[in-house]
């Protein structure tokens, strides 16, 4: 099939500017299914730093780097997204946001459009020229659709001069499916 899970889109975006070396942002760490994508694509030299407000989410991406053996490209942070500047100083290429709530874990616990938004502006300051933003936004889910509503209309807002800004969707499908924002700092 030439038309791929949305998931795949994210990291051929990703795969596109991450290189040997390079600094990446796991927003939202969960399992650690994405920063062991960014752990693999930014080599022995570069780093990636996650943050999860859940131990239990943590502790699980740490089993999965650990087994991937790339553990010591990884720091993980148990601290809300919106603090990332505080332990991160930058230029980072590629910052990674999977909003929403732990698939298979309390689902209480969700991203909040109170932390997103911050943390979400201070990862495009973090951005270098050239580098990604990629948002995963779940509207099938009561703060999932307000959060996505203001993260829209947050990107919708970022000056041209700034960034370019591209949503990607899949148009047929039923039930709110994810919609996934690009946002490439402009050099
Ligand atoms: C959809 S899951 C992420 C899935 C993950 N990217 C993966 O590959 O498995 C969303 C995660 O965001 C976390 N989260 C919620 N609020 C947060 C916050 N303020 N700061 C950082 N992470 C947060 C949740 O604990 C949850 O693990």
């Amino acid at each position: 099939m030439v038309i791929k899970p949305m998931f795949s889109y994210v990291r051929a975006l990703l795969a596109e500017v991450l290189r040997e070396g390079d600094v990446a942002v796991d927003g939202t760490v969960g399992k650690g299914h994405d920063t062991l994508f960014l752990a693999q694509s930014v080599g022995d030299t570069g780093r990636v730093y996650g943050f999860d407000i859940q131990e239990e989410a943590l502790a699980a991406a740490r089993t999965r780097v650990e087994e991937a053996g790339v553990a010591e490209r990884v720091v993980f942070f148990q601290e809300s997204h919106e603090r990332m500047r505080e332990f991160v100083a930058g230029p980072v290429q590629a910052a990674m946001f999977n909003l929403g709530y732990l698939p298979g874990g309390d689902p209480s616990v969700v991203t909040t459009t109170g932390s997103t938004l911050p943390a979400l502006e201070a990862a495009l300051e973090l951005l270098a020229p050239g580098g990604i933003l990629t948002i995963m936004l779940y509207r099938g889910h009561e703060e999932g659709e307000a959060e996505s509503e203001a993260v829209l209309e947050w990107a919708h807002a970022l000056d041209t001069r700034r960034c370019h800004v591209l949503l990607y969707r899949f148009w047929n499908q039923k039930n709110s499916p994810p919609l996934l924002l690009a946002i490439e700092k402009r050099r």
